[in-house]
């Protein structure tokens, strides 16, 4: 199935400027959910796959437009998955969202990070069409916990994670390096190849 225009549900502005960035090239429009000054759905499932689909349906639904939309999160093997689709609610403060505290609830949950805790990113891109056909593209980064928080750049849990065949954490390495392993990377990366093969 070809798409003319495309529409991304997110109305983060970062996400909007990395998927222009690794999308350019194709033959497709880009819109945003800002564009339509589209209403933010609750993220009411308790899968990424569920909450990515569940706002691409909204969005393609308000617009017409075939939608994509993402839902992505840390999941630690010594926590049975959390916070996994929580990951961004585990930040959430009266004041706004704060991932140090996310962190440092990790931490204090596992008893203390000791290098030896497995975890892994999960990102999940979820693409509805208007008559309803749904695609599903997956990315996956795994690695363990760091303690104490290390490096500056990056965002969310970065300072604590450490992927596999690395001795930076993600908040250490350069954002270059970072999006040619992550788990957003792989996802997107998947999703345009099934673009190619469908123009
Ligand atoms: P959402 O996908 O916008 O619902 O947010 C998912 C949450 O997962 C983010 O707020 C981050 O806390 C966390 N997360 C997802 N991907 C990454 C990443 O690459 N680094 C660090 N944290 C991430």
């Amino acid at each position: 199935m070809s798409i003319g225009t495309l529409l991304i549900a997110t109305h983060n502005q970062g996400k909007m400027i990395e998927f222009t960035d690794m999308l350019s090239g194709l033959d497709i429009s880009l819109k945003s959910a800002t564009d339509f000054d589209l209403p933010e759905p609750t993220e009411t499932e308790d899968t990424f796959v569920g909450n990515a689909l569940l706002k691409a349906h909204v969005a393609c639904k308000a617009t017409g437009l075939p939608a994509l939309a993402d839902d992505s999160g840390l999941s630690v093997d010594a926590l049975d998955g959390a916070p996994g689709v929580y990951s961004a609610r585990w930040g959430e403060t009266a004041t706004g969202r704060d991932f140090n505290i996310a962190m440092e609830r990790v931490n204090k949950e596992i008893g203390g990070i000791d290098g030896t805790q497995t975890a892994h990113f999960t990102a999940v891109l979820a693409l509805v069409y208007p008559d309803g056909h749904e695609e599903i593209f997956d990315g996956k980064l795994s690695g363990n916990l760091c303690w104490p928080m290390r490096g500056d750049r990056g965002h969310g849990y970065d300072p604590i994670f450490v992927p596999v065949g690395f001795k930076t954490s993600c908040a250490e390495m350069l954002m270059e390096t970072k999006n040619k392993i992550s788990h957003r990377a792989i996802a997107i990366e998947k999703f345009k190849n099934y673009l190619i093969k469908n123009a």
